[in-house]
């Protein structure tokens, strides 16, 4: 009888301890941060993920401290575990921020109950929301460029015609002194061509405001990267000199026909490369590499496959961007150029989320430059796109 107990025992308890294990690896690889505490105020759970998006290094002897010390950098998550035992109404579904990582988070939280049905300890379950805010502030951005470029498109209309006139006459009135050759007639002259050329500087930031707040109305089709890049390159020659910049292009053969507006990529390219030629004052070098990217896997995006994408990388060896400067490069009319506009990257952004793909650019001072562009080989959703093309 003895016996038979003491093989029971044993048996019992490895059963509970494999079960153990289990529950903890559960928790442990649970995609969701989990925090628990007893009825005491001792830590008993915290996963990785916890521990991640409060912004706190893993301790192996945390659990059993009690949680106020271990969670004393989180003063908002302290408020919420000890609110837990003081009313009924727990929060579901609430969100707070994150003080300490500036992180947005979605959060339940709940009691632990006993067998005998009493509050044995509290749980807090919580999801990391910064990606869906920065989606929604796309989103927001998306409807604010809407408003804005009505606007804009209405002022640039008004300003467009006027700037053409002055232009214009300056033209005619120049051809008037062409041949006079005395010093006044001259002086007339170069101050004609400053003229038309202010002018048709500020004509050129007027198209690039526009094309800025424009909302973009893809029009997709079936598109050759390669010919895109090589037309992209010779806009990029006509917005800014070459000199003897060498270009370097490779586009792997298996990179398919991708499905997108070959207009706006063209433009994105151009403004990229001409940032390169500008950048290096005529000298040095531009690598264009694109290859295919299959069902690689992005680095918060779970174990789903993904569909393909094309990633295309342009290079230069110019100045490179400071870190301070490489934050901002993407902000409208940010520019280091005392004539610049500061919309071009601004544009290319733009351009590349209204493909649903992503930018990012690396960068040292003294090192080059590098922008690597990855999108959708088909876009998930159907690219807006307008019947009557405006
Ligand atoms: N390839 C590059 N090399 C060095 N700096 C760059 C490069 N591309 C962009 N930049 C920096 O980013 C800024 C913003 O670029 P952009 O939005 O095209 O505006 P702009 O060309 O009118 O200044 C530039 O003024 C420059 O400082
Ligand atoms: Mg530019």
């Amino acid at each position: 009888m003895a016996r038979l107990q003491a093989v029971k025992v044993t048996h019992s308890v490895r059963s509970r301890r494999v079960d153990d294990r289990f529950y903890r690896h559960l928790v442990s690889n649970l995609r969701t941060g989990v925090l628990a505490i007893t009825r005491n105020g001792l830590l008993a759970v915290m996963n990785d993920i916890a521990y991640r998006s409060l912004g706190l290094p893993p301790q192996t002897n945390d659990l059993g401290r009690p949680f106020t010390e271990v969670l004393v950098d989180c003063p908002e998550v302290i408020g919420v575990l000890q609110a837990a035992f003081d009313s009924d109404d727990l929060p579901n579904r609430a969100e707070m921020r994150l003080r300490r990582t500036g992180k947005a988070i979605g959060y339940s939280l709940s009691r632990i109950y006993d067998d005998d049905g009493q509050a044995a300890g509290a749980t807090l379950f919580f999801k990391d929301l910064t990606q869906v805010e920065q989606l929604e502030e796309r989103e927001r951005l998306r409807d604010r460029l809407a408003t804005l470029g009505e606007m804009a498109a209405a002022i640039a209309h008004e300003v467009k015609n006027p700037l053409a006139s002055i232009e214009v006459m300056a033209g005619v009135l120049r051809r008037q002194f062409r041949d006079r050759e005395d010093a006044h007639d001259v002086d007339v002259r170069e101050q004609l061509d400053d003229i038309i050329k202010e002018a048709k500087m500020a004509n050129a930031i007027v198209v690039e405001v526009l094309e800025y707040v424009r909302p973009i109305q893809l029009q997709p089709e079936s598109v050759s990267l390669i010919a895109v890049l090589a037309e992209s390159v010779t806009m990029a020659e006509g917005k800014i000199p070459r000199g003897s910049v060498v270009m370097d292009m490779s586009v792997d053969p298996d990179v398919p026909d991708l499905t997108a507006d070959a207009h706006q990529l063209r433009q994105m390219f151009a403004n990229l490369i001409a940032n390169s030629f500008e950048a290096m004052g005529g000298r040095g070098r531009v690598r264009i590499r694109a290859r295919l990217l299959m069902g690689e896997v992005e680095p918060l995006g779970g174990t789903h496959s993904l569909p393909s994408r094309v990633r295309v990388e342009v290079h230069d060896d110019g100045p490179g961007i400071s870190a301070d400067d490489l934050e901002r490069i993407f902000s409208p009319f940010f520019t280091t150029k005392p004539q610049g506009t500061g919309l071009g990257l601004a544009i290319v952004r733009k351009v590349v989320d209204a493909h649903d793909g992503t930018i990012h650019a690396t960068s040292a001072l003294g090192h080059g430059t590098t922008f690597t562009v990855t999108l959708p080989v088909t876009p998930i959703r159907p690219l807006s796109f307008t019947k009557d093309g405006t």
